[in-house]
């Protein structure tokens, strides 16, 4: 019996993707290796993002080769694939850097893995490489999904129009497309069958959602939370990552009104500088963006915000910065990524003038994180006291020990018997830190 195993790096429509693929290959009768040099397939599914995502797969990649000869010199075949953006993007460095890799397929072709399996198996020693955007959608052809545990991600939506100037994703994703209505309700109702209580619907621009629905007519974003919010089984919804240009009132509406909808959104905002969110190319200004917090506050008070956070692109100044700790101040996000500017070959702002200094990058980095953390902190000590339901999704690193989710996902730790996982808990929470909490069950 052959076995896979997938790694994957970036972000979770990659996990999303490493899913699927793990279901075409179940299908096909391969069983998942518990460790990577017991697989007779290793699947590297990859991240183009920032430059530090991109090179890990080829030192990954170098170690992963190593693992290949040992295998062989013990008579073992081992079949290395890649897939994701890094091939997307770097489709002529693959066979040079790494030419003992046998197939490669971008984020949009994936669905092809059978028929390229079946050719490497007839013919020994080539490499198959596939980043054609094709015309029609992988989801065609995948094989039906299958539920994950207690939450799931299902993709609605691929790709970004936005071309943002720092970001590669529009090139290794492609334009933006959505999937239809009814085939999402479907996926939905599998998933929810097969044990899912949490749906976390994701797209690189979730919110400009315009799928097709069965009476021909474009629908947007809100109206497919609304008819998920009426799937009997399905508790919690979710939906990453917004633009927020593109946050209008019948979304924002929607968090009023649906009760499924978790009370957390991740707004990505970039930069608090509206010279810069110019040189991004971001739709919007600081203003425009604190004004649409306002409206979800307004709909909603108990909604709790993320976003992402870029320092350093080209040209920031000292008081660029300033303006994007203006931001935290006022939003307060209870959770926040944030990056040091990443120079993308192929990205308009690799050619910007004023690129700013890696050692200036890195002094703003850690102000910003440090005032990220104490407002994240303070939100996770101010829920000590407090009842949530935490839907448990893991095992944690002790025994007896399980790691859920609150509506604000946050982390709870807790010592709870495993027949809670993948089930919705009301817990006390009993200690904050910065990344997580500890909890009780309630009653106990
Ligand atoms: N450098 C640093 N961060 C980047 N991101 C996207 N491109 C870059 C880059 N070139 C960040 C953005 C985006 C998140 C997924 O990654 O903040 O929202
Ligand atoms: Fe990249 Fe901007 Fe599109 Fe987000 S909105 S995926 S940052 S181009």
């Amino acid at each position: 019996m052959k076995k896979y195993y997938i790694k994957t790096f970036g972000c979770q429509m990659n996990v999303y993707d490493s899913h699927r693929i793990a279901v075409i290959l179940e299908n096909l009768g391969f069983k998942p290796a518990t460790s990577l040099p017991d697989a007779d397939l290793v699947i590297f599914n990859t991240c183009h993002i920032r430059e530090k995502a991109a090179e890990k797969v080829f030192s990954d990649l170098g170690r992963l080769n190593l693992i290949k000869e040992e295998r062989a010199a013990s008579g073992k075949d081992t079949i290395i694939g890649l897939v994701g953006c890094v091939v997307q993007a770097e489709d002529q460095q693959i066979a040079k850097r790494s030419p003992f890799v046998d197939f490669a397929l971008g984020p949009l072709t994936y669905h092809r893995i059978p028929e390229i399996l079946a050719q490497i198996s007839r013919k020994k020693g080539i490499t198959l490489i596939d980043t054609e955007f094709p015309a029609e959608s992988k989801f065609d052809y995948l094989p039906e999904n299958k539920s994950e545990g207690g939450c799931s991600f299902l993709a609605i939506q691929e790709g970004c129009n936005n071309f943002c100037t720092y970001c590669v994703v529009p090139y290794t994703r492609g334009i933006e497309t959505s999937r239809p209505v009814e085939e999402i309700i479907k996926e939905a109702k599998l998933l929810v069958e097969g044990g899912s209580v949490e749906l976390n619907l994701l797209g690189q621009n979730v919110n400009s959602y315009h799928g097709e629905d069965a009476d021909g007519k474009e629908r947007n974003l809100a109206y497919l939370l609304r008819r998920l919010n009426e799937i009997d089984g399905l508790k919690r919804i979710r939906y990453t990552t917004s633009y927020p240009a593109d946050v209008n009132d019948e979304l924002i509406a929607c968090h009023r009104d649906l009760p499924k909808l978790m009370p957390y959104l991740h707004l990505p905002i970039q930069s608090g500088s509206d010279s810069i969110l110019k040189a991004m190319n971001r739709r919007h200004t600081s203003g425009q963006y604190l004004e649409i917090i306002d409206k979800l506050r307004e709909a909603n008070p108990s909604l709790g915000f993320s976003s992402d956070f870029i320092v350093g692109f080209p040209g920031e100044t000292d008081s660029d910065f300033e303006a994007t700790l203006d931001v935290v101040k006022k939003v307060k996000y209870i959770q926040a990524f944030s990056f040091k500017y990443s120079r993308r070959a192929g990205t308009p702002a690799a050619l910007m003038p004023n690129q700013v200094e890696e050692k200036v990058k890195k002094e703003r980095l850690e102000i910003l994180q440090n005032l990220l953390f104490s407002y994240q902190l303070k939100f996770n000590k101010e829920s000590i006291g407090k009842i949530m339901p935490v839907l448990f999704e893991i095992k944690g690193r002790h025994k007896g020990q399980l790691i859920g989710r609150t509506p604000y996902m946050q982390n709870l730790h807790a010592e709870l018997g495993k027949e809670y996982l993948n089930k919705i808990v009301n817990m006390r929470v009993t200690e904050a830190t910065t990344n997580s909490l500890t909890g009780i069950k309630e009653g106990e």
